[in-house]
């Protein structure tokens, strides 16, 4: 076999389940419609989201977009924490192993270590630190969306059912669930399409698109490169056999490829309007 062909065919390692590659499509697909729907209505005094209203159907049908979006989203994350739940019995048995462990999501004091390592990398004064399956940023970009469902997911549901919740609130508290909600949103929308986009699509070892999160899988390389304590650890325990698998057919990656830029499109042209309307046209 030519050594491109035998390239293509090797085997690549599996870092996302198929669920969770499922729930970050979904979430994508439920975050633009959020953002698009949400942004039309707080900006709604631009000639941009006038447009974008008559692609929604008006006004009122963007309002009802964006709660079959929100429900969605709510359902997702209830989704998430089902699995973890499920994981914690069927891999760990505790919590605590769960959340201490070297696959842990939760920050631990080498994430300090490695964001110190790494700004001594930026200025070239020492190597880049050897990251395990989680680095320090995709922890917090992780986080930002328990956040988000915490602030905008609450107070969103306050706007979406007010006499409910004015039973047993003071009516005021509705005028800053509506505050909070639209500048966490906005706040939200800019770090994702902005901060996110570049951790994780921009930056120079994966410019212009890293398709993991949609394939599941990344070459042996690439893994050795990005997450070398994780390989390592692997490789150790005997286990990174179990974790290789076929690529996928070249067409299943295009048809990824394409839904990948047409949601970085979506976002970047989003940031662009949100700047324009709060510089040009902020009322
Ligand atoms: C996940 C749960 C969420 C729920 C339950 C929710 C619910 C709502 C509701 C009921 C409204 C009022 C809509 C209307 O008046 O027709 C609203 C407005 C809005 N939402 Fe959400 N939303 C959620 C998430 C988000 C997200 C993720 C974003 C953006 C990233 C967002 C951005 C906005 C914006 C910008 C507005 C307009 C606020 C304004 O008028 O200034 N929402 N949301």
């Amino acid at each position: 076999m030519e050594p491109a062909a035998e390239q293509n065919n090797a085997k690549q390692y599996q870092r996302f389940t198929r669920l969770n590659r499922l729930l970050h499509v979904v979430m994508i697909v439920c975050f633009l419609s959020l953002a698009s729907t949400g942004m039309t209505l707080k900006f709604a005094y631009t000639s941009w989201a006038v447009f974008l209203s008559h692609l929604f159907g008006g006004f009122e049908s963007a309002g009802y977009i964006h709660r079959v979006a929100a429900a969605t989203m709510i359902i997702l994350f209830i989704t998430h924490i089902t699995d973890l739940v499920r994981r914690k019995r069927r891999e760990y048995g505790t919590w605590r192993a769960m959340l201490t462990g070297p696959d842990s999501m939760v920050f631990n004091k080498k994430d300090l270590q490695d964001l110190l390592g790494n700004f001594k990398w930026f200025i070239g004064k020492g190597p880049r630190p050897d990251y395990g399956r989680w680095t320090y940023w995709e922890k917090f970009d992780y986080f930002a969306v328990f956040w988000g469902m915490m602030v905008i997911g609450s107070t969103g549901l306050m706007l979406w059912f007010p006499v409910f919740f004015t039973l047993f609130f003071p009516g005021w508290l509705i005028n800053v669930a509506t505050i909070i909600h639209s500048d966490e949103a906005l706040l939200a929308t800019g770090f994702i399409f902005t901060v996110h986009f570049f951790n994780t699509h921009f930056r120079p070892e994966k410019f212009p698109m890293d398709l993991v999160v949609f394939t599941g899988r990344m070459t042996l390389e690439e893994f050795k490169e990005d997450k070398p304590l994780e390989y390592e650890a692997l490789v150790n325990a005997g286990e990174l056999e179990k974790h290789m698998v076929d690529p996928y057919p070249e067409i299943v990656v295009r048809v990824i490829r394409i839904f990948g830029w047409t949601a970085l499109a979506i976002g970047t042209s989003m940031v662009i309007l949100i700047i324009y309307a709060m510089v040009f046209a902020y009322q």
